[in-house]
């Protein structure tokens, strides 16, 4: 009877608690104490120990051992208030699905937007990965979790990018307030957005090397809807090798349009949601869209077809170990065919940089030289494999990139980087000076990035999704 009362006053309290968390996009938008003994006086951002949406004494053990190692005072409470971020903060939902109960979900919302996309998602949980090391520990539950909805989401509307919280969840599915009209259609209850990036369908794969080159779990792949979900990318990735105009000169009917209500050019496609004409003959796969959600130029978007390339041969080794040849060699001959494409139509010669990666094509000759912050981006690729950072294309490549002859090089006195058009010129996006950081092996070119990092958070103590180059008070999203 005791316990009971005593149950019953837990539960209220932690109602109680739960109802009391603040909302995280204006909480983290203001400063809390205890604040960082350096000069930028940086403020503690992680939520109350009660509000946190998911709990790890790996990564507390992690942030603990690194606190004696980072002695930066400021780069140590950026660390600390950035690597739990996800879990802190995104855990929307985990639980297992209603007509199996092995099965494992789990809803990561993306951030400020209460709907789970696959890129995201899938490097959401990459930070984690250095930790990962078996089948029992608390965050293999996540990742397969994650593999799981990605898989039931990919069977269900796999030109999709952004999803809803599983009918198990009990949580109400959110509109995304745009007129979007798409084929083929979807269902609003399922899917959050509907645009079709080559780079999502790579996240799955991405998501799921990752979870079986740290654990080994080759089982896991056989016993749900994995296999059927791979299969569904291939179709969906070789679906858009389709070019604008048969070889008699009709146009074809594309498997996938997208047009909406917009004032923002980079928020549609052009010709009536089919985008610019896309010659035949290239081998490289389309993407209506770029990782950074806007429409691309040239649908031969580069770093995607590398990036899948890269996740087909590293996925193929789950297939093969499963013994499905024919899947597996479906996807090693896939992948050996795209990086000859981006070899002979993806590099391009620049007068004086010479020969250049190309951020998009058209297999007209048609071709943008300029790099976007979000991955997969030109300078990302050693980041996710496709190449060596001493790749000498790569790194003129990369010279570009890095000065003011990439257009959306974003250049002040607070903070130099690459930005893009989803926020808009002037802004720079931290994420490219990550990706700068982990792609070069010069210690003064890290070391002049990461002092910026850490010095324009506005004092707040996460990094924001990108910041005005001249003013750090004026930011987009503050977590
Ligand atoms: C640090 O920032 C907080 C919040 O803005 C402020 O109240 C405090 O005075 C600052 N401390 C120092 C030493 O600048
Ligand atoms: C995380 O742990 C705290 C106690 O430290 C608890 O109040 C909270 O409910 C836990 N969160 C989850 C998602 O289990
Ligand atoms: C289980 O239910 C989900 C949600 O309705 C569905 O998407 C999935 O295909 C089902 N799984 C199987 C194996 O039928
Ligand atoms: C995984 O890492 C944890 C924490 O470092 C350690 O306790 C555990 O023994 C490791 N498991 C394996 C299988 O190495
Ligand atoms: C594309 O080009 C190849 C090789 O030139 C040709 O065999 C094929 O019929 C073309 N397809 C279309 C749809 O034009
Ligand atoms: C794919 O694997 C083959 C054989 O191991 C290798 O030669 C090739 O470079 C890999 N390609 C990519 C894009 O990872
Ligand atoms: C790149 O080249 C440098 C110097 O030549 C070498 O130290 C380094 O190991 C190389 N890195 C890779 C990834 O090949």
């Amino acid at each position: 009877m005791a316990f009971t009362m005593f149950s019953i006053i837990v539960l209220c309290l932690a109602a109680l608690t739960a109802a009391q968390c603040p909302d995280y996009t204006s909480y983290s938008a203001n400063p809390h104490p205890p604040f960082s003994s350096g000069t930028h006086n940086l403020s503690y951002q992680r939520p109350s120990p009660s509000c946190r949406t998911f709990n790890s004494s790996y990564v507390e053990a992690t942030i603990t051992r690194l606190k004696s190692i980072i002695t930066d005072p400021d780069l140590s409470r950026l660390f600390e208030n950035a690597f739990p971020n996800t879990l802190d903060t995104t855990v929307k939902w985990t639980g297992h699905a209603a007509n199996n109960s092995a099965e494992e979900l789990a809803f990561i919302i993306t951030g400020d937007i209460d709907a789970m996309w696959l890129r995201d998602s899938a490097n959401q949980l990459q930070s984690y990965l250095p930790l990962l090391n078996d089948t029992v520990h608390e965050l293999s539950s996540l990742y397969r979790g994650v593999i799981n909805l990605q898989s039931r989401y990919l069977l269900t509307s796999p030109y999709c990018n952004s999803f809803q919280p599983p009918i198990e969840s009990g949580l109400q599915p959110n509109s995304n307030g745009a007129s979007d009209a798409v084929t083929p259609s979807y269902n609003p209850d399922i899917v959050f957005e509907c645009k079709y990036e080559l780079d999502s369908l790579a996240a799955f794969l991405e998501v799921s090397t990752n979870y079986y080159t740290a654990t080994n779990d080759l089982s896991f792949f056989n016993r749900f809807q994995w296999v059927d979900a791979v299969q569904a990318v291939l179709n969906t990735a070789t679906s858009m090798m389709i070019p604008t105009y048969a070889a008699n000169g009709a146009v074809n009917q594309l498997p996938y349009t997208f047009t909406t209500d917009t004032t923002d050019g980079s928020q549609t496609l052009d010709n009536k949601g089919t985008g610019n004409p896309v010659q035949n003959n290239t081998g490289l796969l389309r993407s209506a869209f770029r990782p950074s959600d806007d429409a691309c130029i040239y649908e031969l978007f580069i770093p995607a077809n590398m990036m899948f390339a890269h996740y087909l041969n590293t996925t193929s080794t789950i297939l093969f170990a499963l013994g499905n040849f024919n899947l597996a060699t479906q996807m090693t001959t896939l992948s050996a065919s795209l990086t000859a494409a981006i070899t002979e139509h993806g590099i391009v010669s620049d007068p004086v940089y010479g020969n250049i990666y190309a951020y998009e094509i058209d297999g007209y000759g048609s071709r943008n030289i300029m790099d976007d912050a979000n991955i997969p981006s030109l300078v990302s690729a050693p980041f996710f494999g496709y190449l060596s950072q001493n790749d000498s294309v790569y790194q003129a490549t990369r010279k570009v990139l890095l000065s003011g002859d990439n257009p959306y090089f974003m250049r002040g006195s607070v903070i130099n980087a690459i930005g893009g058009p989803h926020d808009g010129l002037g802004y720079a996006w931290p994420m490219a000076s990550i990706v700068r950081i982990l792609t070069s092996d010069d210690d003064d070119e890290i070391y002049s990035t990461l002092k910026e990092l850490v010095g324009s958070t506005d004092g707040l103590g996460l990094l924001h999704e990108s910041i005005n180059t001249f003013d750090q008070g004026d930011y987009t999203r503050p977590w």
